[in-house]
């Protein structure tokens, strides 16, 4: 396996799992089996669980975990009912937000005008950001994915948040095809596309921002397909849904993570 020059990222995603008694439950577990993992500099190990269980997540996580927010609202408050704003988010500690994930963009209307209008704002309040980009298998199938792909990429991304392509800014690239559904992209397929991300990004930002920028492959990671996923030069972590949802199969893929960069 090539040694890793970026940081490798591992991060859960646990969309509607886990309430309070269950995150404390995960949490207790997972904490002593990532311990020696968590000592390595270039491992980040993130958590993204759902909204309510946030505060008991932040209050009890290991060292070397950060917790995340799986949305937030662009505005600091007002009138959006059922919406939280990076304020509440940082008054709890929370310094770090998903977005554009596909579930939001599939189920909850989100445009690519909208994602970019939250990550301008949350980079403005200081927050890091993992960005979701990703294709359906219809847009695959009819050669879509770099337009489709350029299209999420330069909505997500103005130029007012250039500077923050300093390790606050992740991309995380999810087939849609690929979530949830046991069918992951192949290593090749995967590498295939990061490359054109970071391309997109070289184009966009330069050489120095397309280098530094980790980008993270989501869709059925698991610990037996892992490994050959972080041995492509340009991946550079995983965003996982369903494997991160028990404690011995997230602290497996934090294990081959910090394989990668022994
Ligand atoms: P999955 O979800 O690992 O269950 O496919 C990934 C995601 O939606 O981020």
């Amino acid at each position: 396996m090539t040694q890793k020059q970026r940081t490798i990222h591992i991060a859960g995603n646990w969309k509607m799992n886990h309430g309070p008694k269950a995150t404390e439950d995960f949490l207790k577990e997972f904490a002593p089996m990532i311990q020696s993992d968590t000592q390595k500099s270039q491992l980040k190990v993130t958590l993204f669980p759902p909204l309510l269980s946030l505060y008991h997540a932040v209050n009890m996580v290991a060292q070397g975990v950060t917790i995340g927010a799986q949305n937030a609202h662009y505005e600091h408050s007002g009138a959006f009912t059922g919406e939280i704003s990076g304020d509440f988010l940082k008054e709890i500690n929370i310094h770090s937000v998903l977005i554009g994930h596909s579930e939001r963009r599939q189920y909850f209307g989100e445009t690519n005008e909208l994602i970019g209008k939250k990550v301008t704002s949350l980079i403005k309040q200081d927050f890091e950001v993992m960005v979701c980009v990703g294709e359906t298998k219809e847009e695959r199938e009819r050669n879509e994915t770099e337009t489709i792909l350029s299209k999420q990429l330069e909505g997500a991304f103005s130029d007012q948040v250039e500077h923050a392509f300093d390790g606050r800014i992740a991309i995380a690239y999810e087939p849609v095809w690929a979530i949830g559904t046991g069918l992951t992209a192949t290593p090749e397929q995967a590498e295939q596309t990061h490359q054109f991300i970071r391309k997109w990004l070289w184009d966009r930002f330069g050489m120095a921002v397309s280098g530094r920028t980790s980008i993270l492959y989501g869709g059925s990671v698991k610990p037996d397909n892992i490994d050959k996923l972080l041995s492509c030069p340009n991946i550079d972590g995983a965003l996982v849904g369903g494997a991160s949802l028990k404690a011995d199969s997230l602290a497996s893929l934090v294990h081959s993570a910090a394989k990668a960069l022994a």
